[in-house]
């Protein structure tokens, strides 16, 4: 059976992106789109569907279990991990088309420069000076944020997120939220005022980040639960 994938694709990142069509042959229709990347690139000659002679494609991937986030693209469109991302999924359009999330810098094909995400989290001061200790009522909270992998596909649905821009987005809010909830009263007021400033203010609730994000954490319960404990319970004091 063959599949025809279509994949945006960029030299660096000051180069002009351009579309390839490849066409490919699968033994298999339960196989994940990060292991047809793997089985494109292990071709000694990869042609595009004229017979040209093309490069290998970057990506990136590391776990290729759903845990790394590594392998964030666009896959028909959507923010996925390819590595939880099926064949057989696209087989009824019979093509896949593949992109680098939009939001980033692209370094190279479908590579993106994610570190935007790691410096609007030190702009916000979010990180620890003590050992964090949850209360009971806590736990689920912190543990439902520490599940993130930090793979940006909720940024890519956001539409009031930019990278550069003063709203930081979901990715951020998540880190800090596990950060809040473990904070004792009267404590990580700075952060709950950072909160505010990037999270809160920029955030037009209408949660298209809902249900997008492959690790599963409830952005609804979340963003509530954040916002009550950083920004109304902050006006009251
Ligand atoms: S919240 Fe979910 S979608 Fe957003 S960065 Fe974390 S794991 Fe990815
Ligand atoms: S609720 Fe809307 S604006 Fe807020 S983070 Fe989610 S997608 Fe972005
Ligand atoms: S390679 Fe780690 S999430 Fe896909």
């Amino acid at each position: 059976m063959k599949i025809l994938i279509e994949i945006k694709r960029q030299e660096d990142v000051d180069s002009k992106p351009y579309t390839q069509l490849i066409e490919q042959e699968i033994e298999r229709d339960n196989l994940t789109v990060a292991s047809l990347l793997r089985t494109m690139n292990a071709h000694l000659e990869l042609k595009d569907v004229e017979g040209r002679k093309v490069s290998k494609i970057s990506w990136e991937c590391s776990c290729l279990q759903k845990k790394c986030g590594a392998c964030a693209m666009l896959i028909n469109g959507k923010p996925k991990l390819a590595c939880d991302a099926f064949v057989r999924d696209y087989l009824k359009k019979g093509r896949i088309s593949l992109a680098p999330l939009s939001k980033f810098p692209v370094i190279k094909d479908l590579i993106v420069d994610r570190s935007i995400l790691y410096n609007n989290l030190k702009d916000m001061k979010a990180y620890l000076d003590r050992e964090l200790v949850f209360k009971d009522k806590d736990t689920d909270t912190a543990y439902e944020a520490s599940r993130c992998l930090m793979c940006g596909c909720c940024l890519e649905v956001c539409p009031n997120f930019f990278a550069g821009g003063d709203f930081y987005g979901t990715a951020s809010f998540v880190s800090v939220s596990r950060l809040i909830s473990a904070a004792k009263k009267g404590e990580a007021s700075e952060l709950k005022k950072e909160y505010e400033e990037h999270i809160y203010k920029g955030c037009g609730k209408s949660l298209a980040c809902k249900d997008i994000c492959p690790a599963g954490i409830d952005m609804d319960r979340l963003l509530s639960k954040s916002n009550e404990v950083s920004v109304w319970k902050f006006f009251r004091q």
